[in-house]
């Protein structure tokens, strides 16, 4: 498994974009309306490395109790693999418990990406990436 990207909770998307580009990261496109999860995301660039914004769209998304719990933080590891549903068994046999089977992610060129908890791991993410990278 490869790093893919470091998943980052963000309240205000616009905000946090401008302290990370003081920090030296570039946005990488636009930022993208994943009206399926309720979020707003923005992949952004520091050298090698890609971290993605997360901010809530409204009331009801998911990344809020993160926020209200934690405020900004870095919250999940993207892996990406060859296949994914292969992988997700494999994780699955190794105590990972499915948090979201995989779906087509419209942030990352429609991708399938999964997410998965361990309580000695937290929450990670799988993309499946065979066609490119
Ligand atoms: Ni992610």
């Amino acid at each position: 498994m490869r790093i893919h990207h470091l998943g980052y909770a963000v309240k205000s998307m616009d905000v946090s974009i401008e302290e990370f580009v003081k920090l030296g990261y570039e946005r990488v496109g636009e930022t993208v309306a994943d009206e399926a999860r309720g979020v707003m995301i923005q992949f952004m660039n520091l050298g090698n490395y890609c971290i993605e914004l997360v901010a809530p769209m409204n009331a009801a998304s998911s990344i809020n109790g993160i926020i209200t719990k934690l405020g900004n933080t870095p919250y999940h590891i993207c892996y990406s693999v060859d296949n994914i549903d292969e992988a997700v068994e494999r994780l699955k046999n190794e105590g990972y418990v499915l948090m979201e089977k995989p779906s087509c992610a419209i942030a990352i060129d429609s991708n399938k990406v999964a997410f998965l908890y361990n309580k000695h791991m937290g929450i990670i993410e799988l993309v499946e990436e065979n066609e490119h990278v």
